[in-house]
């Protein structure tokens, strides 16, 4: 069995933390945090740490008792020492295991293949949903030849790589007994992460959730990506704890918010155990300062920025008045703040406001009331979190004797995407499992008349994607018996597998480019309604109204632009060409209808391999 440790080198290079995976696999913890001096960094400990890292050894066992270094001249460590300097000095070092799927990924194109038969159309007016059922990697591949920047939001659910043989590296379970089971980890979710990045928008949202095994080293891999943390919500998901645990019972799991860019973030319209015991003739409220904590005049403007002026007796008023008092929004610090609200609300709502005297100070409050979206605390707790009341019944209820373990409570999924997803935006799972966040979408849609799309990945480990997931979306979009009120949510489904097209000119591929290039650019489009076919073009549409034409070779431009000037409508065209991409004099005539679009870089290089005689 092989030896592993994962290590955070700090910023400034002078500690080392070492991120020990104790044999049982039970914990990732802090062993040892050695600060050394900037001084005493260059000749001391400190290289035999770094070169020992370098070389992928233990630095625990090597520290102490490592021969190798123990007879090198000072000039062989001092040059040993050059070269280590160059390699990384900030960030998260383990040792990275090669991936088959990744290496062939890099020798063949990927593609994405319909499965027609599965295909579910309820609702003409909605999106296009998309299952892909294959290894992740593989399809995130091919969505980066046709989302690139579409994604607003992803949420992952990976294995947590507890040792208890549930995922598997290049075709083998992965399990307690892997010396290297946390760096395989490591590599798979890294793997994945640098081809996520390119699919999200500028400011889209990546949410995983993961527990106590792999947390420390998801968290250094996000932050080595340059990814900015939004929060960390600890989930309160088995609120009796798992018996299974030696010690203390695990209850809850985390739930990692990040970006990379700056995201709005909607609030959520879920009591997080705030107390609102007072009622009123509207509703139930609690009163809340009016003052803003976090903002000032800079960031508001001055609307926010006005006196209150406070009677006697309480009396509240935004203009001046006899022995009225002058209240401003400045802080006991004496910093400037802002209201909550601008003058006008608050002249028109002073009944919803109070003004409160404790001894020599005046504070304004408002009415806070229970409904409307909060901001969340970091700290989800409540039956809706629940993993086997509306996890595991739920998809036990909607797809019977299905033997899946571990399905989220829908509404922790619900919530989370609901926290960052706008109304109409996409929302991608590449480990789906069951498929709760193709469900969470749809029950988001139903709820407030949004037209969210998801796009789901999962592979077929014990038939999970065939005979889990496709049949509880099925049974989400048609509806089932048991949970009417989060399912019979009329929607549309597409079902792909993962493929391969070889470099090889034989015939076979070919003809397998032209088809599963068609069905990509269908799906970078969201076109797949197929409305003229020539010899050498197909032209499609979707509900919207909007056209795609895919030209297979120069030879058929000429009868395209006669379908498109009969079409007379606007129309996204990609040509395959040997020459570089068909130029816009070609389509003289339809220049106006026509907008060109290059075919993805990887697609056009296996065509060009295959089809160059
Ligand atoms: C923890 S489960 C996700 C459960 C899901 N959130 C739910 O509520 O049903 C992780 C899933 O990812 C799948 N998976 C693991 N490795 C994968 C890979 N490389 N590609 C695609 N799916 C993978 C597993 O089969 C498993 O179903």
């Amino acid at each position: 069995m092989g030896a592993e440790e994962a290590y955070f080198i700090s910023k400034s290079s002078k500690y080392v933390e070492i991120f020990n995976h104790l044999p049982n696999g039970r914990r990732v913890m802090p062993i040892r945090r050695r600060t050394i001096s900037t001084a005493t960094f260059m000749l001391h400990s400190a290289y035999k740490v770094l070169i020992v890292i370098a070389m992928g050894q233990s630095p625990q066992s090597s520290i102490t008792s490592n021969s190798k270094y123990k007879d090198w001249s000072k000039n062989q460590l001092v040059s040993e020492i050059e070269l280590l300097r160059k390699r990384k000095k900030y960030g998260l070092v383990w040792e990275d295991k090669p991936e088959a799927v990744v290496e062939l990924c890099k020798e063949n194109l990927p593609v994405l293949t319909e499965d027609r038969d599965k295909e579910i159309t309820t609702n003409e007016d909605e999106p296009i949903n998309i299952l892909i059922e294959g290894d992740n990697f593989h399809a995130l591949s091919v969505l980066n030849y046709t989302h690139k920047g579409k994604i607003d939001v992803i949420y992952i659910d990976p294995p947590y790589n507890t040792g208890a043989r549930d995922w598997k590296y290049n075709n083998n379970y992965v399990d307690i007994n892997d010396g290297y089971r946390h760096s395989k980890w490591l590599s798979m979710m890294s793997n994945r992460l640098a081809l996520v990045k390119k699919l999200l928008k500028r400011d889209g949202v990546l949410i995983c959730t993961i527990d106590d095994n792999e947390l420390a080293s998801i968290t250094s891999l996000l932050r080595d990506m340059g990814a900015k943390s939004l929060g960390r919500a600890a989930i309160c998901i088995k609120p009796e704890g798992r018996r299974q645990s030696s010690y203390l019972m695990e209850a809850h799991e985390y739930a990692l918010f990040v970006s990379w860019g700056k995201p709005k973030m909607r609030g959520l319209n879920v009591d997080f155990g705030l107390d609102f015991p007072e009622q009123d003739d509207v509703s139930t409220f609690r009163w809340e300062g009016l003052m803003r904590r976090d903002a000032g005049r800079e960031d508001r403007g001055s609307d926010y920025w006005y006196p209150f002026y406070v009677g006697p007796e309480g009396e509240l008023s935004v203009e001046p008045s006899k022995n009225y008092t002058e209240i401003m929004p400045i802080n006991t610090k004496g910093i400037e703040r802002v209201w909550l609200w601008d003058k006008k609300r608050a002249s028109e709502n002073l009944s919803q406001l109070q003004a409160v005297r404790r001894k020599e100070k005046i504070t304004i409050y408002y009415k806070r009331r229970e409904q409307g979206r909060i901001k969340p605390t970091t700290f989800w707790h409540g039956s809706r979190y629940n993993a086997n009341a509306y996890g595991t019944r739920i998809v036990e209820a909607l797809v019977p004797h299905n033997g899946f373990d571990y399905p989220k409570s829908i509404y922790s999924v619900l919530d989370c995407i609901d926290l960052f997803t706008p109304e109409n935006g996409i929302v991608l799972d590449y480990f789906a499992g069951s498929g709760t966040t193709g469900h969470a979408v749809l029950l988001l849609n139903k709820q407030d008349k949004g037209h969210r799309q998801f796009i789901l990945c999962t592979n077929n480990e014990n038939n999970i994607a065939k005979d889990v997931c496709y049949p509880r979306i099925k049974a989400v979009i048609k509806g089932n018996k048991y949970y009417k009120d989060i399912t019979d949510i009329p929607s549309n489904l597409k079902y792909f597998k993962t493929d391969f097209i070889q470099g090889e000119p034989t015939d076979k591929n070919k003809k397998k480019l032209v088809d599963n290039s068609t069905e990509m650019l269908c799906l970078k489009e969201d076109c797949f309604e197929e409305v003229a076919q020539g010899k050498s073009y197909k032209m499609f549409k979707n509900g919207k109204e909007k056209y795609l034409g895919i030209i297979f070779d120069d030879a058929g431009i000429g009868a395209f632009i006669k379908e498109v000037k009969k079409l007379n409508k606007c129309i996204v065209v990609y040509v395959f060409s040997l020459d570089e991409s068909a130029r816009e004099e070609e389509f003289e005539g339809v220049n106006e209808l026509v907008e060109l679009k290059p075919i993805p870089e990887g697609v056009l290089n296996i065509y060009k391999r295959i089809f160059k005689l």
